[in-house]
């Protein structure tokens, strides 16, 4: 079933929804550029040559050099953004808005001074929708937890895995790879947090969801990782967008966005070190790093109407969704080092066996704890509401202690 969508009903209108943004991405971000004098300087010198320097299709860049804007909204534009063409051009709004009606300048100029178009005969295209066929829905098939330690990457980038202080350690994954390997997702939506890389504090979003189609390595300093570019799933990251949007969680929207170790460590743990990632990644970022971060509670429905999104998108489609960070770990101050078995061990437990409790724990028991840096266990309960409600099978389950200055947890649970 493809999401409900009634203002597709509303006739001489098209919501710039997710789906239009990511159709529309350069083309809207070609209108920004002409913000600048220089840029419409340029622009209006050569316009084709202008435009040929921006990734846009033919089709779009036709509907720009004819300066149809009706085109070039059902090409992906935004009128706000389509306005900056028209003010390049010197016509006002109501010239811009005029000519995507049919009517003369005057004509629409005399309909607005006569009261402005009447609503009724305005409110639906009166269609009768036919019925389409419904192929086979996507669905999550299993999830899977591990921490996202960087000094694990640094050992994988630097052939240091079977040192006696990594082998342990790189020891708990080999039967996760062996088991994505027999099985692997066609998709996989990753839960992690960026560590002030992508987001500096100028910029703080809560959910971060990466609609673009790729996703570079970031340099985190130390240069980026020698690792492959993650390719993303345009389609159905829109069409989560839009699905949880529509569900009140309120994301945020990233068509270009730099993936940190966060994202890459435990790509590498599960796959090693390939030409390739054998599957697309969507990107789901989440703040723990300045609070107020999002509560136990509130990731694990996020993850409930991820998975509702991912069963409504019409693909037959694998989809993985993994909860990185964690477990027990303070990087800070005179406690730093806290390693808490206990609590790791009972929050295992208690993921697999009673997810909707274990929601309710208020941050400051992640603090006290599991530590100051604990707290990305909170995006381990969006992958666990990603799966379905009849209790999960444990395929693998493994922790030690230490990795670098963290506890080291790892999951993967399978719908039964
Ligand atoms: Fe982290």
């Amino acid at each position: 079933m493809a999401l409900a969508k009634p203002y597709k009903d509303v006739p001489g209108t098209t919501i710039f929804d997710a789906e239009q943004s990511r159709l529309g991405y350069h083309l809207n971000q070609f209108c920004m550029s002409l913000m600048k004098a220089e840029n419409r300087a340029r622009f209006k010198a050569d316009e084709r040559v202008y435009l040929d320097a921006w990734p846009m299709s033919e089709a779009q860049k036709e509907a720009v050099l004819a300066r149809d804007l009706n085109r070039c909204i059902a090409l992906g534009g935004n009128i706000y953004f389509l306005a900056k063409i028209g003010a390049t051009d010197g016509k006002s709004f109501q010239q811009m808005a005029g000519s995507m009606t049919g009517l003369s300048e005057d004509d629409y100029r005399a309909m607005m001074i006569a009261g402005g178009r009447a609503i009724e005969g305005n409110r639906t295209r009166g269609e009768v929708s036919e019925a389409t066929p419904t192929p086979d829905q996507a669905k999550v098939t299993a999830s899977v937890y591990t921490s996202h330690v960087p000094a694990i990457g640094v050992a994988i980038d630097q052939g240091k895995t079977g040192d006696p202080y990594w082998q342990p350690v790189f020891a708990g994954y080999e039967a996760s790879k062996a088991w994505i390997k027999a099985d692997p997702p066609d998709v996989i939506v990753l839960v992690y947090n960026d560590h002030a890389t992508a987001f500096s504090l100028d910029l703080i979003p809560t959910f971060a969801i990466g609609c673009a189609a790729q996703f570079q390595p970031a340099d985190e300093g130390w240069g980026p990782r020698q690792v492959p570019v993650v390719q993303g799933h345009p389609e159905l990251a829109a069409h989560i967008a839009q699905s949880v949007i529509a569900d009140d969680f309120d994301l945020t929207i990233a068509n270009k966005l730099d993936v940190d170790h966060g994202l890459t460590v435990p790509l590498s743990l599960l796959f090693g070190q390939p030409a390739a990632w054998p599957c697309k990644v969507i990107p789901l970022a989440v703040n723990v790093v300045q609070y107020p971060v999002p509560s136990g509670r509130r990731c694990y429905q996020l993850g409930q109407a991820i998975r509702k999104a991912i069963e409504s998108f019409d693909a037959p489609l694998k989809v993985q969704v993994w909860g990185t960070g964690g477990m027990s770990h303070q990087l800070q101050g005179a406690r730093a080092g806290l390693i808490n078995r206990d609590f790791d061990n009972a929050f295992l437990d208690q993921l697999i066996a009673d997810p909707a409790t274990l929601a309710q724990m208020p941050h400051i028991d992640y603090v006290r704890e599991a530590g100051s840096e604990g707290i990305e266990l909170v995006m381990w309960l969006i992958a666990r509401g990603a799966m379905s409600d009849a209790p999960p099978r444990v395929v693998h389950r493994f922790y030690h202690v230490p990795a670098s200055n963290t506890a080291v947890g790892h999951l993967i649970l399978e719908n039964t």
